[in-house]
């Protein structure tokens, strides 16, 4: 697998902890958009986040953003 799955052309913007999260990069968790060890046997590895803000946290829900893990807007220009 060399590009990640789309999981959804939107954020996943959820309350953020003071706690490390670990972003799944590939698309494959059930638990998305963090990480379930599914990029097993791929290419990816999750993204560790160690999060100091309480605020809303937009994560990248397509996998496609140039500014891993968050969403940067990229979702908006994809075809599909
Ligand atoms: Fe996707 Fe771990 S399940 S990076
Ligand atoms: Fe991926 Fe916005 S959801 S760039």
């Amino acid at each position: 697998m060399s590009k990640p799955k789309c999981c959804q052309k939107m954020p996943y913007v959820l309350k953020g902890e003071k706690k490390k999260y670990a972003w799944c990069a590939c698309g494959e968790s059930s638990n998305q958009p963090f990480c379930d060890g599914s990029h097993k046997g791929t290419n990816f590895t999750p993204i560790i986040v160690d999060n100091e803000k309480e605020g809303n946290i937009a994560w990248c829900g397509c996998k496609a953003t140039s500014n891993a893990p968050f969403c940067d807007g990229t979702h908006s220009k994809l075809s599909l």
